[in-house]
């Protein structure tokens, strides 16, 4: 077998593995098999990772004796939609797929979540197994049992909870990644590192650039440390009434600058994220919590690896306008009984939660960066 390590999510009886290592999905049988009530299941997927991987999963699924019936949605976020949703449901019903019988979403973020969301809902909620194909969904998206799909109100307003049963995450499927989303998922990994260990900074500060280049080592570490990171937030804090907000740490910020930009592909999430820590540790420097030196070394870090570090050069044609960024943040659905949520640092590896920022020190942050 190439398992590389895995990580069990306790969570009593809806505890799971996540499982990473290389050629994973040309041994899924193995690990998907035990875990099916028939030897059965519905693959979703999209168009794109429908040419590059479905096969290889589908062989070995069959090699298993496990007959899948596959479903294949459109690529982009504008398939985190209703429309797309009930077209889901109807073509798993129309597959006879049984409450006891199992659903896998092989892709990115999208696919997760929508089939996360269908598998939640169908029958009254069906299993779902997890096998991402993006750096960002094998770190974050497919752990963690959140699922949902986009609303003319809003990102992620409408989903569930819903535990996956298993985690597959093959880093071998990271080779087809077009380099701008293999970077943007990298800004998540920075993120276990500045939220929670500083060890692991470090190591991506000597790594980082193997993890992109494609070093299968490297991207094994850096996968399976993320994923202990997230299940141990997870575990500790399954629907984000505490701890489980740090992983918003850069996210405040993020959330306002794609806002800004309308989501139309000039800033991915991973490259807003990437700006949101260094704006996030700017931000905890001017409130005297963080060494500059912390914030320096952030910025270096991911200059050196080709990921935004402050506010992004894809700017709106009037440029960026910290009035309109604070407006965006006060809408952020973190605002409890108006006020702003923002993951701050005390050091690189430790941040917590804080509702007690003023707008006048996010402003200034933002000026003072429009200004440098
Ligand atoms: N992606 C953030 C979370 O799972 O809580």
């Amino acid at each position: 077998m190439s398992v590389f390590g895995s990580v069990r999510l306790g969570l009593g009886e809806r505890g799971y593995d996540v499982v990473v290592g290389r050629d994973l999905l040309a041994e899924a049988d193995k690990h998907v098999g035990p875990l099916l009530a028939r030897p059965q299941v519905a693959v979703v997927t999209d168009a794109n990772v429908e040419k590059l991987h479905l096969a290889t999963l589908t062989a070995a699924l069959a090699r298993g004796g496990i007959r899948a019936h596959t479903i294949v949605l459109p690529a982009g976020e504008e398939t985190k939609s209703f429309a797309q949703l009930e077209k889901l449901l109807d073509k798993l019903l129309e597959a006879r797929i049984e409450r006891s019988d199992t659903i896998l979403a092989l892709g990115g973020g999208v696919i997760g979540d929508i089939t996360g969301f269908a598998a939640a809902t169908l029958r009254r909620g069906t299993p779902v197994i997890q096998v991402p194909t993006t750096l960002l969904a094998q770190v974050d998206a497919a752990i963690g049992g959140k699922t949902g799909i986009d609303t003319r109100h809003g990102k992620n307003l409408v989903g569930a909870f819903h535990q996956p049963r298993l985690v597959l995450s093959d880093v071998g499927v990271l080779d087809t990644l077009p380099r701008r989303e293999l970077l943007a998922g990298y800004a998540e990994v920075v993120k276990y590192g500045l939220l929670g260990d500083a060890r692991f900074f470090s190591w991506l500060e000597q790594n980082g650039r193997q993890v992109i280049t494609g070093d299968v080592a490297a991207r094994n570490y850096a996968v399976l440390t993320s994923a202990r990171m997230k299940v141990e937030i997870v575990q500790g804090d399954e629907r984000e009434s505490g701890a489980r907000a740090l992983l918003n740490l850069g996210h405040t910020f993020a959330h306002a600058l794609e806002t800004e930009l309308g989501y139309d592909g000039r800033l991915l999430h991973g490259e807003a994220v990437a700006a949101g820590l260094v704006l996030a540790f700017e931000l905890s420097q001017r409130l005297g919590l963080v060494k500059a030196a912390d914030s320096a070394r952030v910025r270096r870090h991911l200059t050196q690896i080709g990921l935004p570090a402050g506010l992004p050069a894809a700017a709106p044609a009037s440029g960026w306008d910290p009035r309109r960024l604070l407006e965006h943040m006060r809408q952020d659905k973190k605002v409890k009984a108006g006020a702003l949520t923002f993951i701050l640092v005390k050091a690189i590896g430790n941040a917590y939660v804080s509702r007690d920022v003023s707008e006048a020190d996010v402003l200034g942050v933002l000026d003072a960066e429009l200004a440098a």
